[in-house]
């Protein structure tokens, strides 16, 4: 056989060495990461935010992390595929915590326009209020339009903007409805995140 030939064959048995290793240890599916940042002081925003983690880890292939709004790093908030937010209605809005934090995201984590670093990862709110009808809606519309600003892809389950409980201003723990209403939020965005990971990796 002349050198050029055995080179040839070395080469082939070289690949095929290669080919065999990757396909017998296929990468490790990497987790699809799910965000739950809330702000709470008298306890039920936190209750309907561990609802939404229970709901998330209910899909399988999912890491969810649950963090208060003031305690998300910019490392979680950018390698996140989805983000959940919870806030308490303050005066028909959300509290200013909860604002401080979308704010954070330009200020501390460069989140900025043209790159929009938040683009197209899912995105969902959620909230409690003391009265059943004093600015719940007006508060989820808040969050929503803080995400859609930044390209996310907005999504609801619950009621039609999200998750809500009526507290009766702290008189009234979170209702089981209301809990579940939390969960089914959770699983939908990590469902739905899971999806749109399988549909890019698929691309
Ligand atoms: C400063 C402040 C303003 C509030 N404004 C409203 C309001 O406009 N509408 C409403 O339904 N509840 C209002 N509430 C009640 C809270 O939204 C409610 O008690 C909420 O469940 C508290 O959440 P937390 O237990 O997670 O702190 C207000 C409470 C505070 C402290």
């Amino acid at each position: 056989m002349s050198t050029v030939l055995r080179s040839i064959a070395a080469l082939a048995l070289f690949c095929g060495a290669v080919a065999a290793q990757t396909t017998a240890q296929p990468a490790e599916a990497k987790k699809v990461k799910v965000l739950i940042a809330y702000h709470s002081v008298m306890g039920h925003t936190a209750a309907l935010a561990k609802a939404v983690q229970e709901g998330a880890s209910r899909v399988s292939d999912v890491e969810v992390k649950l963090e208060t709004t003031a305690g998300v790093k910019c490392q979680d908030l950018l390698s996140a595929d989805a983000l959940i937010v919870g806030s308490p209605v303050y005066w028909s809005n959300m509290s200013a915590e909860v604002k401080t934090f979308f704010d954070r995201w330009t200020h501390d984590c460069n989140v900025l326009p043209p790159a929009f670093e938040m683009k197209d990862k899912i995105g969902a709110a959620f909230v409690t209020g003391g009265e059943v009808s004093s600015g719940k809606e007006t508060t989820l519309l808040g969050m929503v339009i803080a995400m859609l600003g930044n390209r996310m892809i907005v999504v609801s389950e619950g009621e039609a903007l999200g998750a809500a409980a009526t507290t009766g201003e702290g008189k009234y723990p979170v209702t089981p409805k209301d809990l579940e209403q939390g969960r089914r939020l959770g699983e939908r965005v990590a469902r739905l995140a899971v999806q749109f990971n399988k549909g890019r990796a698929a691309k």
